[in-house]
């Protein structure tokens, strides 16, 4: 009896010293898998990034304006549209960064001197067929009658036909998507600042990115949303994408499952209700209100500045805040003296003034602005007297005597030439 007890106890030890084995060449065999798969993938981007680097630097890529006719268009809602563009001397396009821009310069009847604009790309950065633009018809709000309608969205969706000729400066912008990380992803985007998150997911869809994915997309109601049925798409084919809409207004749910359905405006306590992680890197893009409670709130806890990205639509954005040191005044009480001659105008600017193009708006001093990032050189202005700084780096040289006034701030009582 005692001895059958032993070979029984034994059995059972065996037994259980090989499924234990079994769950460990398991666990190991998921995880070689998953090393080889995260190898591919860094494989592919590291391709990715030299054949960007060079068709950048070279056969595709240009510098100033290049003609693109509109292959395409296509309504999205009634306010918003999408432009499908091919390059008119019929030569390929270089990839692009998922969340960067296009410039265009606008001849419109009527207007004295071209309008410059800049609209997000909203397909994947890696298409080398066409790009896309998706633009929303600015109307001027019931509540402020003296406002008038926006000049270039309005020429987009009333004049621009398929086959007209545009001129179009090549993709740019500091908003976009590091395909290198590994990271977790969290979209947050209000109306139509959903464009360059499009560009993002299409983008990683078209690489096979196992990254996971959060989309919070916030409109006022379900009339609003654009591409509602690709995103549905793509949450069916990934299950590391998530979906979470929120609609302000009040209207009818559960039609656009999988993927949750809310009430209300985005907030940070809701995405991180819905599951966001924290340790995730997050880029938000819409209306100036959203980003500045989504930014302040990922600042409270306590997710670090260099991990949160965001892009305003318009004058209405939230301050960068990340003026370098060396540019601002020593006292932040300090105020200089800024001279728009041409306005005949002089302002008391302080650091809570903002950009030199920001302080000017502010006066009611026009200057005009395309991507109000240093981009573009729409904002370019001379300076008559006195010395400024830049908080960005301005994407390009700018010529002696003149500033961008989309990044610039006085270091000295100035003159400018608006
Ligand atoms: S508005 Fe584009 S550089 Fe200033």
């Amino acid at each position: 009896m005692y001895y059958l007890g032993i070979i029984i106890l034994s059995l059972v030890v065996v037994q259980l010293l090989v499924f234990g084995y079994e769950q460990v060449s398991r666990v190991r065999r998921k995880n070689h898998i998953f090393e080889l798969e995260k190898a591919l993938l860094k494989k592919k981007i590291d391709n990715i990034i030299v054949q960007n680097t060079k068709t950048n630097d070279s056969e595709w890529a240009w510098s100033g304006w290049r003609k693109f006719k509109i292959k395409s268009i296509a309504s999205e809602n009634p306010h918003i549209k999408s432009f499908y563009l091919v390059p008119h001397d019929g030569k390929k396009l270089p990839r692009f960064f998922p969340g960067q821009y296009l410039t265009f310069r606008l001849k419109i009847p009527g207007i004295s001197k071209p309008v410059v604009r800049c609209y997000s790309l909203s397909d994947s950065g890696e298409k080398r067929e066409y790009y896309r633009v998706t633009v929303r018809k600015q109307l001027s709000p019931e509540s402020v009658p003296e406002a008038t309608d926006g000049i270039s969205s309005c020429y987009f969706h009333q004049a621009l036909e398929e086959g007209d000729i545009l001129d179009v400066k090549a993709p740019t912008g500091k908003f976009w998507l590091d395909m290198t990380e590994k990271t977790p992803l969290v979209l947050v985007a209000g109306g139509v600042g959903v464009t360059p998150m499009l560009s993002m997911i299409n983008t990683l869809d078209r690489m096979g990115s196992k990254r996971d994915v959060w989309l919070f997309y916030g409109v006022k109601s379900v009339e609003q949303l654009i591409m509602s049925e690709h995103l549905k798409q793509m949450s069916i084919k990934h299950n590391n994408f998530h979906l979470h809409y929120f609609f302000s207004a009040p209207g009818a749910l559960g039609v656009r499952a999988p993927g949750s359905e809310n009430h209300g405006h985005i907030s940070c306590e809701s995405i991180f209700q819905l599951g966001a992680p924290i340790a995730a890197d997050f880029y938000i893009c819409g209306p100036g209100a959203m980003m500045d409670s989504m930014v302040s709130g990922l600042h409270q806890q306590g997710v670090s500045e260099a991990r949160i990205h965001f892009e305003s639509f318009g004058p209405a954005g939230i301050k960068r805040g990340v003026a370098k040191p060396e540019v601002l005044p020593e006292k932040e009480e300090t105020t200089i003296p800024v001279t728009f001659s041409l306005s005949d105008k002089t302002i008391l600017w302080s650091s809570a003034s903002g950009t030199l193009l920001e302080a000017a708006e502010a006066a009611g001093i026009q200057i005009e602005s395309g991507c109000r990032a240093g981009s573009c050189g729409t904002c370019l202005t001379a300076v008559i007297e006195g010395e400024i700084g830049y908080i960005e780096d301005p994407d390009s040289d700018v010529e002696k005597g003149s500033c961008l006034t989309c990044i610039a701030v006085p270091k000295s009582k100035l003159r400018l030439n608006a």
